[in-house]
């Protein structure tokens, strides 16, 4: 009787209790109403008189013992777990840093100055009908970029088509808002254009528009110049030269003075020291009309830029194809970029 106890008493000690389980299997082993302790009590009922004294303060021992272990267990006991491949007590670490692709860095940069001065983001879609890409636009009838040469169609007569610039947001949001409205719309745009170093199918714009009683070209250019001066640098100049499009009166482009130290700087501003960055101008009436806004009382501008084109000035980039690419080792001279 002396060595079971003493036996058991090892056993106890060594047993490993490691899930909230196993701690209720060892409970019910030892302590149940079947169990080892019980099957002890029922032989220690059979033993001499003399013996009891001895044997009973072990038994007590014993018991104490098991109690001690499954209220310590309880308490250390991990919940594991299951075998779902994920091991979560691993230690972490070691998973190469990823890195946000120079089109999006240089995207959202541009969009927080506009949202900075009080320029609400939006979206629209990528697959658009003729009205909101050329017609709400006052693109005329005849007008090249409705030429399949120029646009990827999806489906004929009715047209719908990728759109060919974010402009088509402009439409969509004046249509849905009343003014005064002030937005930044980024997203991808798409050209039949065979792809070269500057040229892509599919490239990213942001464009703006800001429409209220009152707006000037006094404000687009001291919007523009704020941006040029948040993006480039406190001291770039800009200059706007006369343009055209079909939903803008006046037009305009807007370069910034790039400088001429380096030959690299003569060869991409083709020796004038400046760089062409965004179309823009004033909201033409017809496309406040064609939308539901009076152009008696409200005027706008509005601008578009190329992100990839303004991505590769920033970062020296020679060649457009390189964002698309996903070369690794383009990608990672990224690294820490936000
Ligand atoms: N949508 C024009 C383009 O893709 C840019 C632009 C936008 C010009 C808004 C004027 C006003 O070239």
């Amino acid at each position: 009787m002396k060595k079971r106890i003493e036996r058991m008493l090892a056993e106890v000690a060594e047993t490993e209790l490691n899930s909230p389980e196993e701690v209720e299997i060892f409970r019910v082993a030892y302590l149940g109403r079947k169990g080892k302790v019980k099957d002890l009590m029922m032989a220690f009922k059979e033993i001499p008189g003399d013996q009891k004294r001895e044997i009973g303060p072990m038994l007590n021992t014993l018991k104490q013992a098991i109690e001690h272990r499954v209220s310590e267990a309880k308490t250390t006991a991990v919940v594991r777990p299951k075998a779902s491949g994920v091991d979560a007590t691993r230690p972490s670490g070691g998973v190469p840093l990823g890195t946000h692709h120079p089109i999006q860095v240089v995207r959202r940069e541009i969009v927080d100055i506009f949202q900075n001065m009080g320029f609400a983001a939006v979206e629209g879609p990528e697959i658009e009908d003729d009205w909101h890409v050329f017609s709400g636009l006052n693109f005329p009838p005849e007008h090249p970029a409705r030429d399949m040469q120029d646009t990827f169609f999806v489906e004929r007569d009715p047209d719908i088509l990728l759109r060919t610039h974010t402009s088509s947001v402009q439409v969509r949001e004046m249509e849905r808002r009343e003014p005064p409205m002030r937005l930044i719309m980024p997203g991808r745009v798409f050209r039949n254009e065979a792809i070269s170093a500057r040229a892509h199918c599919m490239f990213h714009q942001v464009e703006g528009l800001y429409i209220d009683k009152e707006v000037s070209f006094a404000d687009l250019k001291q919007t523009l110049l704020h941006f040029a001066r948040c993006f480039f640098g406190p001291d770039t100049d800009i200059r706007l030269r006369p343009s055209y499009f079909p939903f803008t009166e006046p037009s305009a482009e807007v370069d910034v003075y790039w400088g001429l130290k380096t030959e690299v700087d003569k060869r991409i501003t083709k020796g004038t020291g400046w760089l062409e960055i965004l179309g823009c101008g004033m909201v033409d009436p017809n496309v406040l009309k064609a939308s539901g806004i009076d152009p008696e009382v409200y005027s706008g501008f509005a601008f578009g830029m190329g992100i990839e084109r303004i991505a590769m000035l920033r970062y020296q980039i020679g060649d457009l194809r390189h964002f698309f690419e996903n070369d690794r080792r383009f990608l990672d001279q990224f690294v820490g970029e936000r």
